[in-house]
């Protein structure tokens, strides 16, 4: 995704009472649950980008509290004026999300298994196909699946959409190698008649042109094979 440059992105989320500060980290790491008005289940996106998913299902989801992480402040800006129009259109405080810049090959950094998390959302990340040596850096790989281990619950969930179908494919079969199993599985979500579904920027330009998008929960430790 290439991002316009915004000299105003680090000052306005820096004035943000939302957005955890780079020197803020080393303070919630273990201590997550601290930040927000209510002890309840933690949900996190990764890579949400302008941030039009987790606005709308923070808002809708009052009793869950959420971290949406991006590593970009110049789209993280955007998620955090997002998140203030699906309040101030609901009249509700913005006290269950926080947003923060982080590299997501990097998670231990901010999230440690004190931090117990019942869901992760995956959305269009992207899918590394072009070099073998780059997959690992998928946000599915089986090497960032093992540090989300360290915090995600056991019987807690990751759900991801895609438009790729060898990113989709692959993160099937990295997911069964480190234990999940697959709770729900759709190759055309639209047409699924999946009902809780909230579109993401990518997921509305995919399926302008066509594409259909693959979807998939599946949930850690249930031992089954996907
Ligand atoms: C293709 S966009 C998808 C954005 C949004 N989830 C959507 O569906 O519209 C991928 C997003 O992931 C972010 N991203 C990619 N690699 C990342 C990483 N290692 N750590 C944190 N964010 C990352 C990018 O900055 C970008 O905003």
């Amino acid at each position: 995704m290439r991002i316009r440059r915004k000299p105003w992105a680090r000052p306005e989320l820096a004035a943000c009472p939302f957005c955890i500060d780079e020197e803020d980290k080393p303070a919630v790491i273990g201590r997550w649950q601290e930040q927000f008005a209510r002890r309840q289940p933690l949900w996190l996106e990764l890579g949400c980008g302008k941030g039009q998913f987790i606005a709308q299902l923070a808002a809708e989801h009052p009793e869950v509290n959420f971290i949406a992480i991006d590593i970009k402040s110049e789209v993280l800006v955007l998620t955090k004026r997002n998140i203030e129009q699906a309040y101030a259109q609901r009249g509700l405080p913005i006290d269950n999300v926080r947003i923060l810049s982080q590299d997501i090959e990097r998670i231990g950094m901010i999230l440690s298994p004190d931090d117990r998390v019942e869901r992760i959302y995956i959305n269009f990340c992207n899918p590394w196909t072009e070099k073998a040596r780059h997959h690992k850096r998928r946000l599915t790989h089986t090497r960032q699946l093992r540090n989300y281990q360290q915090f995600l619950s056991s019987g807690g969930e990751i759900w991801f959409k895609t438009d790729d179908d060898v990113l989709f494919d692959a993160s099937l079969a990295y997911l069964e190698s480190c234990g999940f199993s697959l709770r729900y599985l759709t190759r055309d979500l639209h047409q699924s008649g999946f009902s809780e579904n909230i579109p993401t920027e990518h997921e509305e330009m995919f399926a302008k042109d066509g594409v259909k998008i693959k979807f998939l929960i599946a949930v850690n430790g249930g031992g089954v094979s996907v």
